[in-house]
């Protein structure tokens, strides 16, 4: 079951305009949402960054976050399994074709769940590859944005070459993966580029820095160069749907011994525990 601007309908029976500007013009910011044991993790989170894409795009937010709260546990509760991966997609709606913004127009709510399916044990064991690439995106990439055509292009050269993820350079330094956070390990300390209007501010990368000031693993938010990261120890990707993987080949080379770090193997455990404590405590 989905929901579609006031209905809950099946998937298959849900219908958008051509006219739609998500269509047209990929006019739409949209959140993806991890829910454990049928609880939304960092949901206000979320719901304050899916506020500030929308200012981005000067769409006026169509729901309160109590609205918006109800309307997620009821597609939770709509949807099969214990963890979902909630895809909520707003855009401004349906109205000819032109670039500027329609006078009155209604936005386009989307949301559905999917299984939330995280990394496998295996794949924690052993690791993924990436590749580099020139990061070609736009400049407000700090909206999470539908018009995602750049990312899909950057993720496809990781698949062409059989590897996982995409990690984007600009200017010679570190942004982000095409769909994902990335930090690094140097002499054991962890680091990761600042927020800026170049990079996504990830739910998970916060998640990964709390976890470090509380378990007090050092780190640094910096600048990381080409240099730096093909000489990292350890390569960390983090996203709501990928939790924290370790990458232990970057083009074609291993990442320090080629298997997943220390520092990595410290974080999963602390994230896989932090999520449990949240689920219980949320559960009460
Ligand atoms: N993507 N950077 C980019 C470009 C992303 O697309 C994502 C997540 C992240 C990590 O953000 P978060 O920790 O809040 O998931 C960083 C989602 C999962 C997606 O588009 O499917």
């Amino acid at each position: 079951m989905i929901y579609l601007n006031g209905s809950f309908v099946p998937i298959e029976d849900a219908r958008v305009s051509v006219l739609d500007r998500g269509f047209i013009f990929g006019d739409g910011v949209y959140e993806v949402i991890p829910v454990y044991s049928h609880i939304p993790f960092r949901l206000v989170e979320h719901l304050r960054r899916l506020q500030k894409s929308l200012d981005g795009i000067q769409l006026k937010n169509p729901h309160t976050d109590t609205e918006w709260k109800k309307l997620i546990e009821q597609i939770i509760a709509s949807n099969e399994g214990e963890d979902q991966s909630l895809y909520l997609h707003i855009t401004r709606g349906v109205a000819p074709r032109n670039h500027a913004f329609p006078k009155e127009v209604v936005p386009t709510i989307f949301i559905m769940s999917s299984p939330l399916i995280v990394a496998s044990k295996e794949l924690i064991i052993t690791g993924v590859s990436a590749i580099t690439a020139n990061d070609n995106r736009w400049s407000r990439c700090d909206i999470k944005a539908i018009s995602l055509l750049p990312n899909v292009l950057l993720r496809q050269m990781a698949s062409d070459s059989g590897a996982t993820e995409t990690l984007l350079l600009r200017d010679g330094f570190l942004s982000e993966g095409s769909a994902s956070s990335i930090f690094i390990v140097k002499n054991n300390i962890l680091l990761v580029p600042p927020k800026s209007n170049f990079t996504l501010p990830g739910i998970t990368y916060d998640v990964v820095l709390e976890l470090a000031v509380k378990y007090q693993m050092p780190y640094e938010i910096t600048e990381i160069s080409e240099n730096d990261l093909h000489s990292s120890d350890e390569i960390l990707l983090a996203s709501s749907t990928k939790e924290i993987m370790p990458i232990t080949f970057l083009d074609g080379k291993k990442v320090g011994s080629g298997k997943p770090g220390e520092v990595f193997a410290q974080l999963y455990q602390l994230y896989q525990d932090f999520k449990i404590s949240i689920m219980r405590r949320e559960s009460i």
